[in-house]
């Protein structure tokens, strides 16, 4: 495995690397979620570049950028392990100048949801996701549905800017008790990261409520009801219920064919999310 640090060398990499690219950016601390990712792009591809680099400028000014996990050597013993061509892991100056000027930003998607509360969060995504697709060119780029905004942002600006790379989706990878794999579980004490199943039997309680009944508003109160009595100490964000596709809020589940359930909720200070689709309707 090439351990890359510099643009240079990426693009000298890229060069020799014929045939089908995979390509999975992270920000590392990998967990099992990133490693189903890059075990699906070596399936699907002939050669698989993973990225490590905690992005500052999708971290708002009161986040947790210093305090990022940062584990790197960790996870490039991972990824060696399972067989991966390079790791791209660059310094802050490599990717970013001070005399940069360009945004990316999505005028609606960014602004929904999650965008509403981090403010500018996926202008610094979808930035740096343009400069490492520049980089890397590659065939695929795999993502986890985890972070579902992030997935539909991508997938519209690989879309709209037309990039010639295919965005390939893969299903949230869980622990056992239901919590949605994540770098941030890091931070939870025992007493919190048994709270953080919250968000996943909150989704489910939801879920399973959608038989009798399809009214959102109906089904959010209720579900906020039930999260308050079970899980005290879990402070959310938002829930909300919106089409899959335009990530637009729905009144009634019938008025899409893909409706969704998304939650963010703070545990011991600790930003989660997690979702979960809705359908088939019932
Ligand atoms: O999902 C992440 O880890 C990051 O947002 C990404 C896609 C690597 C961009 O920095």
């Amino acid at each position: 495995m090439q351990v890359l640090t510099t643009r240079e060398a990426l693009i000298s990499w890229r060069k020799k690397a014929q045939g089908h690219v995979g390509f999975v950016p992270t920000m590392g601390a990998l967990h099992e979620g990133h490693l189903s990712l890059v075990r699906q792009s070596l399936t699907e591809n002939d050669w698989t570049v993973v990225s490590i680099f905690v992005n500052p400028r999708q971290f708002g000014p009161k986040e947790d950028y210093e305090r990022y996990p940062r584990t790197p050597e960790m996870d490039t013993r991972l990824l060696q392990n399972l067989g991966v061509s390079a790791v791209f892991m660059p310094s802050e100056s490599e990717m970013y100048s001070p005399e940069d000027e360009f945004h990316i930003s999505a005028t609606r998607l960014s602004r929904l949801w999650c965008g509403g509360y981090r403010v500018g969060h996926f202008d610094g995504v979808a930035l740096v996701l343009t400069k490492l697709f520049h980089l890397v060119m590659p065939t695929r780029a795999y993502f986890g549905e985890k972070d579902f905004q992030q997935v539909r942002i991508v997938e519209k600006m690989v879309e709209e800017l037309f990039f010639p790379i295919q965005v390939v989706r893969h299903p949230t990878v869980r622990e056992p008790d239901g919590l949605a794999m994540s770098s941030r579980n890091a931070y939870l004490s025992p007493r919190g990261r048994a709270q953080a199943v919250a968000l996943y039997k909150a989704l489910q309680y939801l879920h399973a409520l959608t038989a009798q009944h399809q009214n959102t508003a109906f089904l959010i109160e209720e579900t906020l009801r039930y999260l308050k009595e079970n899980y005290p100490d879990v402070e959310v964000e938002y829930l909300a219920i919106v089409d899959e596709h335009s990530l637009e809020a729905l009144e009634h589940l019938r008025q899409s064919a893909r409706p969704r359930a998304l939650i963010a909720a703070y545990v011991e200070g600790v930003r989660l999310i997690d979702n979960l689709p809705l359908s088939p309707v019932p």
